[in-house]
């Protein structure tokens, strides 16, 4: 059974990846991780791809990382087989990713979401950092990226309780977009990745890279940054296209260059 499938032309510029370790809700291993790893960096070569969306099943997106792989580790153990690195190769696709989430996102499942670009959740959908529970704490981004989308105090509850939060608390929170009823949340995960896979692409990457940038600088390292690659998109045929059919009164025909 494959750990991760993909369809690479689901729809008009996007492609489908669906974790698919049902029975164990979808726990993040390291094989699961790799393929998860390689799938993704091939479909942000493949020039026909806009936009990604990532999703789990109905029960789970991702109940986190596996624990029975990790359980009898050692530190040094963990440190040598370095599992984190899949995670930093995946944060650095430069097409946007929107998880699609429905049931269990917890530990590395919600960090595995928070990875991602932007989130539709299900009604169902059920957000969590437990690791405290289990004596560890969240290892692949979780106490920077929850505390980044959520504020420190809520930030501080979730993990230090690991308590987990409805799919309403988590859009409250501004943890997600948008929440749908669980038989919709495909759908709207393909309605947003079409709005974004309509747009001129280069325009759509340097713009994810200057977002991201965001939480890696200072507000004047990032100001530079961005506007860099604003200068930089006036080299693209998509903005001479753009900006002519605006004049023009027409709609644009972006051709990804
Ligand atoms: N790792 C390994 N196996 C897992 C798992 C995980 N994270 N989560 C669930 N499973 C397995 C269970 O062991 C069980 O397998 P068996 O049938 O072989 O016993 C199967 O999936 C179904 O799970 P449950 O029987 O527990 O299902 P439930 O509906 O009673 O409970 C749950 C669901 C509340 C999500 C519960 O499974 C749970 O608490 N899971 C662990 C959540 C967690 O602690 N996640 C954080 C992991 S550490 C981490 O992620 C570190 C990091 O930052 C990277």
């Amino acid at each position: 059974m494959k750990l991760v499938k993909v369809t690479p032309h689901y729809k008009p510029g996007i492609s489908l990846v669906q974790l698919n370790r049902p029975k164990e809700l979808n726990a993040l291993n390291s094989k699961v991780m790799q393929s998860l790893r390689d799938h993704l960096t091939s479909l942000d070569q493949d020039p026909k791809v806009k936009v990604i969306i990532l999703t789990g099943n109905e029960q789970a997106f991702a109940a986190g990382a596996d624990i029975k792989e990790m359980s009898d580790k050692g530190a040094i153990e963990m440190l040598k087989i370095d599992q984190f690195k899949t995670w930093d190769q995946i944060r650095k696709i430069q097409k946007p990713i929107i998880a699609a989430v429905s049931g269990f996102a917890l530990g590395g499942g919600c960090e595995l979401a928070m990875t991602c670009d932007m989130i539709i959740a299900s009604e169902s959908a059920k957000f969590g950092q437990p690791e405290i529970k289990i004596g560890v704490m969240p290892g692949a981004g979780g106490t920077q990226r929850l505390t980044r989308a959520v504020g420190k105090v809520r930030a501080m509850e979730l993990v230090l309780t690991g308590k987990f939060i409805s799919a309403d608390e988590a859009l409250q929170f501004g943890l997600v977009n948008k929440v749908v009823p669980v038989e919709s949340c495909l759908h709207e995960a393909v309605k947003l990745a079409t709005a974004i896979a309509k747009m001129p692409s280069v325009a759509v990457r340097l713009a994810k890279e200057s977002i991201n940038q965001a939480f890696e600088t200072h507000l004047d390292e990032g100001l530079q940054f961005e506007r860099k690659n604003f200068y930089l998109l006036f080299a693209s045929k998509d903005q001479k296209e753009g900006m002519r059919a605006f004049i023009d009164k027409r709609d644009p025909d972006f051709e990804g260059d």
